[in-house]
């Protein structure tokens, strides 16, 4: 029986991570965390002294990453046996995954991993490029978008609560500059697949969108 498969993607900040955990633990789902990949992918590279532009050494690394997700809900992180959960959050790790991620050759060590997290009795799959190119034939594909704005004051407000120092009009236009460079890298650039259903959440509660995901799914 064909494993059932639902691909969330958009710009970070967009709140998708936080939705897809919701309707995994909700539909009592398997978890993708796609990010995490490729933000472990980094981390491993860097532990091995393999420099972060040298594509097929890390892809070679991609591909014998030793990585697990484990816990209730699938969130701790561990690479090699150690757990990794708040290291692979750091900017410098996210500034990392990026750059590997924009390197075919390590999109497709990715690939079939990324394909083996669908076990029944279904995969929520969050990312970037989950509905256009690592699961085409999900049958239900969300979008999920909101403004430059409205996703750097929710960044803003998460770099306060952690007590870190924080520009609203800096970290605005460094997003801006994030979706430019995404939407336009020749490799899986972020953009919603043709027959993904595209929500805005700038206006929404996150309980409003999970409505709106859930009932696009007949639920
Ligand atoms: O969602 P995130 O911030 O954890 O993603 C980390 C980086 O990986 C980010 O630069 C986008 C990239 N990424 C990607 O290219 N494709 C995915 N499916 C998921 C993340």
């Amino acid at each position: 029986m064909a494993v059932q498969v639902l691909a969330i993607d958009g710009p970070s900040g967009s709140g998708k991570g936080t939705i897809a955990r919701l309707l995994a633990k909700r539909l009592g789902w398997h978890m993708l965390d796609s990010g995490a990949l490729y933000r472990l992918t980094a981390l491993a590279a860097q532990r091995r002294g393999i420099g972060l532009d040298d594509a097929d050494a890390v892809a070679k690394a991609a591909l014998a990453l030793d990585a697990r997700f484990e816990g209730e809900d699938e969130a701790r992180v561990l690479l090699e046996g150690e757990d990794v959960t708040l290291a692979i959050r750091s900017e410098a790790a996210g500034a990392a995954a990026s750059i590997v991620a924009a390197h075919p050759a390590v999109r497709d060590a990715l690939l079939e991993r990324q394909r083996r997290f669908a076990q029944p009795p279904g995969l929520v799959a969050d990312g970037r490029d989950m509905g256009t190119v690592v699961f085409p034939d999900a049958p239900v594909k969300i979008y999920l978008d909101a403004s430059a704005e409205v996703r750097g004051e929710r960044r803003y407000k998460q770099l306060k609560e952690k007590g870190l120092d924080a520009n609203l009009d800096q970290i605005i236009e460094d997003i801006r500059q994030r979706d430019q460079r995404d939407m336009q890298r020749p490799v899986a650039p972020l953009k919603p697949a043709d027959d993904a259903y595209v929500i805005d959440s700038s206006g929404l509660t996150v309980e409003q969108v999970l409505a709106e995901c859930l009932a696009r799914m007949g639920k």
